[in-house]
């Protein structure tokens, strides 16, 4: 670009970045692929190791005895290493569907995600959910289909599953030799190339690639399957879309990759499309004080970003709460000063973290698509924007209606501070959303089971509170505006015993059931009722 008004060093960095997310159903192959995407970037150097650092974790939690008791990890964490001369920063969700509010916001800090579908069970209830929230910002979508080395569904008919139920395009980019005991490896359809499997490889040998689907190399040894690859390959030119970067940027189309994470077979592939074709971190809308909205340029030279994540007690050596922020634009540097837009007020930034294969390491620098962790003593929520330079607020963060209600009833009525406290600092971490209802009584909405235990666990840990939860009788959350003062107050008069607050006071509607919202919505047309609110 000529005359860019960027500083270079800034231009050149970020356009090295790469921040994407893996969404994936349960037990698809989202921890083994991610296992294998960091023995490409160094970071790791055995396989295992974040399996094994997955259930050690739970071992070193005291704090968490839910996670334990589940074998599950509700920790979410982020993961830089170096691959090809680019930083890519992979953003780990929890995979368990009850966090699925956590992995929503984690991935309004992508610039991408790779979609990790098990080939023997196609498009999962999770997957779809995943899918609808990375549509909510046309989030560009690599797909690796895995588990090739199994007896698995039809290539073609994984395909169209994706396309029916996901709506959106597929191009194939490799396709798969066999499936199975009979898994030869995979044809890449741009480069004509094929791919040969061989199991449990970290890297590959130049005589694993034969060139050409014609090649009479192919009939030689794989003299069963051969045919049906060149009469696949045929449909497939005529009958698929050719990939076209243009739609996958636009969230339009998925690259679909075919593989066996396990057997570190179709990855390395991903992560070339991930240099190649997803993008650097893009511009972000942000709110701007007393002026018009504006796209804030990741090479900017002021520092901006958000919150987009509070978690406490990462390591029970360090019992605090860190806020995961994802940079927008200019560079972080140690001990630097920005404002805290929400509170008006300057902070100092000093020992920010990131997490490299989950060591705790003192970060000196950061740029746009980068994550730091800052020690957060209450002072940051999620959906915060730091800014160097203007007032502005990043927009987009979403929080979900929930699903599930509970009332909180104390053991202890002498404990009701502590209480109130507790579940105020709680909801402004994210783990559970907050409602105040009439007369000052706190209601819990989660989108999954386990937040509430997690919760109940960490007040009388944290807190030191023992509260019971007591289901309470509401269906769903919705969050409403108004046109006008006096449709407000009407509307207040009539549904007062249906209405709530959130954690920042906006006023809610309590449905009972579907059919009450159905009924009130049509009652009043003018209210508008929001199933997702965005922070801040
Ligand atoms: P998740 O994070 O998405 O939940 O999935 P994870 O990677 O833990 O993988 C789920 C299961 O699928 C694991 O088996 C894993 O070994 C297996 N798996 C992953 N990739 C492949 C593949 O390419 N082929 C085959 N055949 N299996 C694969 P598990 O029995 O649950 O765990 P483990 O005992 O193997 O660790």
């Amino acid at each position: 670009m000529a005359d860019t008004p960027f500083p270079p060093d800034l231009v050149e960095d970020v356009r090295k970045r790469r921040t994407f997310g893996i969404i994936s159903h349960p037990d698809a192959g989202k921890t083994t692929l991610t296992e294998k995407l960091l023995l490409f970037g160094g970071a790791i150097q055995l396989a295992g190791t974040v399996k094994a650092r997955k259930s050690s974790r739970h071992a070193t939690s005291d704090w968490m005895e839910v996670e334990k008791q589940r074998g599950i990890s509700v920790t979410s964490s982020v993961m830089q290493f170096e691959y090809a001369d680019h930083t890519i920063n992979l953003l780990d969700t929890p995979g368990h569907q009850d966090f699925s509010e956590d992995t929503y916001r984690v991935l309004t800090a992508v610039d991408a995600a790779v979609m990790v579908i098990d080939a023997a069970n196609g498009v999962e209830a999770q997957t779809i959910k995943l899918l609808e929230v990375c549509r909510l910002r046309n989030t560009p979508i690599i797909t690796f289909i895995n588990k090739l080395d199994r007896e698995v569904k039809e290539p073609f008919d994984l395909l169209s599953e994706i396309e029916d139920v996901l709506r959106i395009e597929c191009a194939p980019v490799t396709w798969p030799l066999g499936m199975g005991k009979r898994f030869g490896g995979v044809y890449h359809l741009l480069d004509d190339k094929v791919l040969r499997f061989v199991p449990g490889e970290e890297k590959r040998s130049e005589a694993e690639v034969i060139d050409g689907i014609d090649n009479p190399r192919l009939d030689a040894d794989f003299p069963r399957e051969i045919g049906q690859l060149r009469d696949d390959v045929e449909l497939v030119s005529g009958a698929s879309n050719p990939f076209s970067l243009e739609d996958f940027l636009a969230g339009r189309q998925t690259p679909v990759f075919f593989g066996s994470a396990i057997n570190n077979f179709g990855v390395q592939e991903v992560l070339q499309a991930l240099l190649d074709w997803a993008p650097p971190p893009q511009p972000r809308v942000a709110g701007v004080k007393g002026a018009d909205a504006r796209f804030v340029e990741p090479a900017e030279a002021p520092f901006t970003g958000f919150v987009f994540k509070i978690q406490a007690n990462m390591d029970p050596r360090h019992r605090d709460r860190i806020a995961f922020f994802r940079i927008c634009s200019g560079r972080y540097n140690s001990g630097m000063k920005v404002k805290h837009v929400r509170m008006g007020r300057e902070m100092k930034l000093a020992n920010a973290l990131t997490f490299m294969a989950n060591e705790r390491v003192h970060k000196e620098d950061g740029v746009a698509g980068d994550i730091i962790g800052i020690h957060n003593h209450g002072q940051l929520q999620i959906g915060d924007t730091l800014s160097e330079g203007e007032n502005l607020g990043f927009r987009g963060i979403p929080y979900f209606s929930p699903e599930m209600f509970r009332a909180a009833r104390l053991r202890d009525p002498l404990k009701s501070k502590q209480l109130e406290k507790g579940l105020k600092e709680l909801g402004e971490e994210g783990a559970i959303q907050v409602f105040e209802l009439e007369g000052g009584n706190l209601l819990l909405g989660a989108v999954g089971q386990l937040q509430f235990e997690v919760v109940e666990q960490r007040l009388r840990d944290e807190y030191k509170v023992d509260a019971i939860f007591e289901s309470a009788d509401i269906y769903t959350a919705r969050w409403l505006t108004f046109p006008d003062d006096l449709t407000r107050r009407n509307f207040e008069r009539e549904q007062a015993l249906r209405l709530g607050k959130d954690i920042d006071g906006n006023p809610v509607y309590l449905a009972s059931t579907r059919y009450n919202l159905d009924v009130t919505m049509e009652k009043w047309p003018k209210v508008a009722f929001h199933a997702t609110r965005e922070h801040g």
